[in-house]
């Protein structure tokens, strides 16, 4: 797979794999063996990016998948770009589904995540420290420069945030370079596309995650999709209700007809849709299967110009689409 490069130097692949649907918000938790043979195959195919993060677990095994990717990929540690994230805890207490968030960027626990995962990772550096969400509690200057400290010492390499929004941007920048920010982005999500500038002007990378709408832009979900309300996110997001299929019928239209233009699928051709716009954006799709690994993978490869790109964002800005999960606007 052809590689990107995300602020000042670090390489990855144009598409990155997202860890979290092995143990978290997409039903049961993978079979350990079954993670291990995904990841080794994602290798093979040209996958060199991995994200995970400290909480992407479940109640009874919170940290599982820092562990299973930290044992996956222990064979190509040196080959693999590896990203983690700290300052947030599940909620798991409350019952709730989707489980609630609690943010916690204070240093002293900025700290011990960072060793706690060092040490579930199997490692001793983490390629891309992400904070995971802004804690309002903590300034962006403090948070940056607990980052510079954990740089200097070597625990990290290169340092981003998730969920971010300019002024925090701009702030912890200033403090400490950011390598990415990770936020939601994909067609059906496109409010971070005010921040695309500021991201061109500070040299700063773009993570999309959920790049798929999670998992609807792919077309394979239609009407009548049951989820376990109790493992599985998507029972609560609204974009996979009857009403929202139908909603987002011409969406499914344009995501058709382009797959079929592009001898791509609407996986790819929704993923191309961003490869396209920037070099410096990077979809991280999340599969536990291998063959759909395999396909989203193959998002590198399709090409649309700067026009086939604008075509399709002046379709999406007119579209009318249901709601999406996470389609909040920035604050
Ligand atoms: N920073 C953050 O706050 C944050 C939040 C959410 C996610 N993330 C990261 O972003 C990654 C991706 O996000 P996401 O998993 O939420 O959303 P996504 O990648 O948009 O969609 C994932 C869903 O789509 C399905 N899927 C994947 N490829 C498919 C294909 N080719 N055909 C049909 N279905 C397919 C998967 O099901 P199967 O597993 O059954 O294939 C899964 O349910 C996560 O793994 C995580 O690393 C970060």
């Amino acid at each position: 797979m052809e590689t990107r490069i995300l602020g000042k130097d670090l390489t990855v692949s144009a598409v990155g794999l997202g860890c979290m649907g092995f143990s978290h918000a997409y039903g049961a938790p993978t079979d350990e063996k079954e993670v291990i043979r995904l990841l080794h195959r994602a290798f093979d195919v040209g996958y060199t990016f991995f994200d995970t993060a400290e909480v992407y677990g479940t109640p009874e095994a919170p940290h599982i998948n820092e562990e299973l990717v930290g044992k996956a990929l222990a064979s190509m540690r040196e080959k693999v770009v590896i990203a983690t994230k700290f300052g947030l805890r599940f909620d798991f207490e409350s019952r709730k589904v989707p489980v609630p968030l609690i943010p916690d960027s204070r240093p002293e626990t900025i700290r011990k995540s960072v060793e706690g995962s060092l040490k579930r990772l199997n490692t001793d550096h983490i390629d891309l420290y992400f904070q995971h969400r802004i804690d309002p509690q903590v300034a962006p200057e403090e948070v940056a420069g607990v980052m510079a400290d954990l740089l200097r010492e070597g625990k990290i390499t290169h340092w981003g945030i998730s969920e971010a929004n300019e002024e925090y941007l701009r702030r912890a920048n200033a403090v400490c370079p950011v390598t990415a920010v990770q936020n939601r982005y994909s067609m059906m999500a496109r409010h971070y596309e005010s921040l695309l500038p500021i991201l061109e002007e500070l040299g700063v990378g773009f993570v999309a995650f959920s790049p798929m709408a999670n998992g609807f832009l792919t077309g394979k979900y239609g009407k009548g999709q049951h989820f376990d309300p109790q493992t599985d996110y998507r029972a609560a997001m609204p974009q996979f209700t009857d009403e929202a299929v139908e909603q987002n019928a011409a969406l499914l239209k344009l995501l058709h007809e382009m797959a079929a233009e592009k001898n791509a699928t609407p996986a790819q051709s929704s993923m191309a849709w961003m490869l396209c716009k920037k070099p410096w954006i990077v979809p991280i799709p999340g599969t536990r299967k291998k063959e759909r690994m395999e396909e989203n993978a193959g998002a590198a490869r399709v090409r649309l110009s700067a026009r086939e790109v604008q075509t399709l964002d002046d379709a999406l800005e007119k579209m009318e689409m249901s709601c999406v999960f996470g389609g909040t606007p920035v604050s």
